[in-house]
């Protein structure tokens, strides 16, 4: 079958994803397998050593580490891993397997606590990590979805590399691990989910972006990004990232469905397209040295059990360079969750081992697993030293720039939603007292949502700006809660009301926070808990200045109320902005930072879940079942506010260049700005059942007042204007498709032609 392909110029082709099967095929390579982790309670690491082939680390214990092979350096990782785990006794092996793997002092192998954890900072919900009086805390980050909502590549990738810096210090210390069960890279398919704080937001290849930039800021040595290794398993890494949970993962307990004992049901064409995306990008974009499998089941089977997933998909289609971990008693839940064919714990355990193949587990697979690990080791310098980064220590973590990065990550991701009149930015001369009111208003622990501290722990943000400290230093405020997030006492909007009667302007500081949605705890609806719609309401009525919402929020909510309330000027979201986000949102308010963030997920209405479940996984939707599709690829109905949606102080104007892969942004208003440009491929007429559009490039520019930049693109034909048909395969179309530039002001066509 000839294929002759015109198209405009700028597109290359990779023929490759022709192969009917959507993928090329690659060699399969034997003798891969993966890691069983069980994970219980907290453990810390605590040791404190060099590293495990420095000679003088056991020349008190008369035991010439050198000696072994193990610790030969002419020899390859994977050869020193198999002569190091063939040293091993069955049962020294067993104990290396979960995330407390105990050493082998025989072998001078100490201790290793695997489970550490670095979504948006270094934190101590995983026990391989710990604060104490040395180190007594690390940067707060903003969460995820806020600093996704910055459309800045370079940033999710600096942040990457600040969060790697900490734990290298904290390696340094004896106080963390070097491999981070992070990030998060779920899709956020269902606005009730209540992990969308820990997500990049709902279009797949936003996720994988985000995936592979922050996987390469934590996994890549300065310097060595763009070295080829001629044995990817042998790259020199600075931290090992891994990106969970694979797959289909995103119901935590929604009407009694427990993510531990759930079946997902996912078309294939779903599993390719949209779930499985962003792990695909993960491994093959960001070199992520593991992946985390989910606790639920994918169409009937255990995510961890299932070698199609793992060894077909992970291993031997993407080519994995890593150890693949379960998710924290992942195994343990196949046998009392999921009673998943009536498996015993050490038949779970051996099936997770193989991936599905009959049998009991075998010393070959147990072998495979360790020596993935150990490879992984090896690649951290664990076993040789790092000279890299002996430098790094407690000056590193918390320092004025990491503070400053955690900043300037919230200002750009907070988006402007409505700005009436231009009432923002306030010029401080005009509004000298202010009305700070709201739950949030002096929100610190709110602000850094999960995955930060556990609490049990010694260990916090190096500091909190809340939002009354950041206003305070701008004018006289006068604060009043009004109520707490779930607003059931009203008694205390009366103050509230009365600050807003005699302020220069009210900024009112509302939203969610975990105990509206978190890890294991799904929303009911979309809505502002108890009578926070009605206190937003009676203080606007009575405000003498303009009134200024500010949502703290993951998922988003129907506040079409106060979009269409004319005494509310001005709607900012701040997601949940990390340690400094007060300081983040007072800079927007005031001006001193001009808001380019885009909302990275679909804010739908409030009755938008009425008729379907949230355990639906499919994507498209289904007229007969009154089922109106997910996401901004597949809904087409009124929202409240769109995916990518988010206004500036300033104005933008594009021009397209005459060879079209160039597009000239304009800052044509009068304050300098930062514009995220977003391009949009649409399918030719007619294909059945695929996307409106989809998101296929973006990039974040700033663009000084009355000047102009050049944002040039380069697509490929098969990623950006293909489709994913019911069969889970890639098919690139033929006939009339369009790019779309931002809301469609440009678009053009591109023909595709097969003959
Ligand atoms: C991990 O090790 C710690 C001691 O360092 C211990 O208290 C804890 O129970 C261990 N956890 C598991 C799951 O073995
Ligand atoms: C860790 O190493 C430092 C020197 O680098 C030493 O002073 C300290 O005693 C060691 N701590 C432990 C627990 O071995
Ligand atoms: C994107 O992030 C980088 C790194 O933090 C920053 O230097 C740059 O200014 C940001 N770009 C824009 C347009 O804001
Ligand atoms: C599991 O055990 C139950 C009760 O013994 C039995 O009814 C069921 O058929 C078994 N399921 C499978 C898949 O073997
Ligand atoms: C915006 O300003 C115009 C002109 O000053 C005024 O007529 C209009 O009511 C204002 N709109 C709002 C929502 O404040
Ligand atoms: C919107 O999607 C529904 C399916 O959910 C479809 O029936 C309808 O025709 C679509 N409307 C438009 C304007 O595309």
């Amino acid at each position: 079958m000839a294929k002759v392909i015109s198209l405009l110029l700028y597109i290359s082709l990779f023929l490759s994803c022709f192969v009917i099967s959507g993928y090329a095929k690659r060699k399969v390579s034997s003798n891969r397998n993966y890691k069983i982790q069980f994970v219980d309670d907290a453990t810390p690491t605590g040791s404190n050593f060099t590293f495990i082939c420095d000679p003088s680390r056991t020349d008190s214990t008369g035991l010439d580490i050198s000696s072994f092979n193990f610790c030969d350096k002419t020899l390859s990782y994977r050869v020193r891993a198999k002569d190091l785990v063939a040293r091993m006794t069955l049962k020294e092996k067993v104990a290396q397997l979960g995330n407390n793997a105990t050493g082998v002092p025989r072998l001078g192998l100490p201790f290793y606590g695997w489970w550490s954890e670095g979504l948006h900072g270094l934190s101590n919900v995983g026990p391989g990590t710990f604060f104490d009086g040395l180190v007594p805390s690390a940067t707060s980050f903003p969460t995820v979805i806020l600093s996704t909502a910055s459309f800045n590549e370079s940033l999710w990738r600096k942040l990457g590399q600040a969060v790697s810096d900490e734990a290298r210090a904290m390696y340094n210390l004896g106080r963390g691990g070097l491999t981070l069960w992070s990030p998060v890279i779920n899709v956020a398919r269902d606005p009730r989910w209540g992990r969308i704080l820990e997500t990049p937001g709902e279009d797949p290849f936003v996720v994988g972006r985000f995936a592979a930039n922050y996987v390469r800021g934590l996994q890549d040595i300065p310097g060595t990004e763009k070295v080829k290794y001629e044995d990817p398993n042998s790259r020199p890494i600075k931290v090992s990232a891994c990106c969970k949970h694979f797959t289909a993962y995103d119901v935590d307990n929604w009407h009694g469905v427990e993510r531990i004992s759930y079946d997902a049901k996912v078309p294939e064409q779903d599993l390719v397209e949209t779930f499985n995306l962003p792990f695909e990008m993960c491994v093959k974009e960001g070199d992520a040295s593991s992946i985390m499998c989910s606790y639920n089941r994918v169409n009937g089977i255990p995510a961890c059990a299932d070698p199609n997933l793992l060894s077909k998909i992970v291993r031997e289609q993407w080519d994995l360079h890593g150890y693949i971990v379960a998710d924290c008693d992942s195994v343990q839940v196949m046998v009392d969750n999921h009673k998943w064919l009536n498996v015993t714990k050490e038949e779970a355990v051996a099936k997770s081992l193989k991936a599905g193949k009959q049998g009991k587990v075998n010393v070959k697979d147990i072998d495979n697993a360790l020596e993935n690990l150990y490879v992984v080791l090896m690649r951290l310098g664990y076993f040789d030293g790092s000279p890299t980064f002996k430098r790094l220590g407690k000056k590193d973590v918390c320092s004025k720039q990491h503070i400053e990065l955690a900043t300037e990550a919230a200002r750009e991701g907070i988006v402007l939603l409505k700005n009436e009149n231009g009432t923002l930015p306030l010029n401080p001369s005009n509004f000298k007292t202010l009305a700070l009111v709201g739950p949030h208003s002096k929100a610190r622990e709110v602000m850094i949502g999960n995955y930060a501290f556990d609490g049990r722990h010694v260990g916090k943000p190096c500091q909190y700006t809340t939002p009354f400290d950041a206003f305070s230093t701008y004018g006289k405020v006068i604060n009043a809660l009004g109520c707490d997030v779930h607003c059931k006492d009203e008694s205390l909007i009366f103050p509230a009301m009365e600050a807003a009667k005699n302020a220069d302007a009210t900024i009112m500081f509302v939203g969610l926070d975990l105990t509206v949605e978190a890890e294991s705890l799904d929303r009911n609806d979309l809505l502002l808990p108890g009578s926070q719609t009605k206190f937003i309401n009676q203080v606007a009525d009575v405000a003498k200045g303009p009134v200024i919402l500010v949502i703290m929020s993951a998922g988003g909510v129907d506040i079409n109320f106060a979009k269409n309330n004319p005494k509310i000027k001005a709607i900012l979201w701040a997601g949940y902005p990390g340690e400094e986000g007060g300081r983040a949102i007072a800079d927007v308010v005031y001006g001193k930072y001009n808001p380019g963030g885009r909302l990275p997920i679909t804010w739908y209405q409030a009755d938008y879940i009425n008729n379907f479940p949230m355990t639906s996984m499919q994507l498209r939707p289904d007229v007969n079942q009154k089922y109106p599709g997910r996401t901004y690829k597949f809904f087409n109905g009124s929202t409240v506010f769109p995916f990518g949606y988010g206004l500036s102080y300033t104005k933008f104007d594009y021009k397209l260049a005459s060879t079209k892969n160039i597009v000239t942004v304009q800052n044509v208003d009068s304050r300098d700005g930062s514009e995220v440009v977003m391009v949009y491929s649409k399918p030719p007429a007619g294909v059945d059942g695929t996307h409106l559009k989809q998101l296929i490039g973006f990039q974040k520019v700033f663009v000084p007042t009355g000047g102009s930049k050049s944002v040039t693109f380069a697509f490929n034909a098969c990623k950006s204007l293909g489709i994913v048909d019911y069969a889970g395969i890639r098919l690139l179309p033929s006939g009339g498709h369009t790019i779309m530039v931002g809301d469609g002001a440009i678009s053009f066509p591109v023909q595709v032609n097969y003959s």
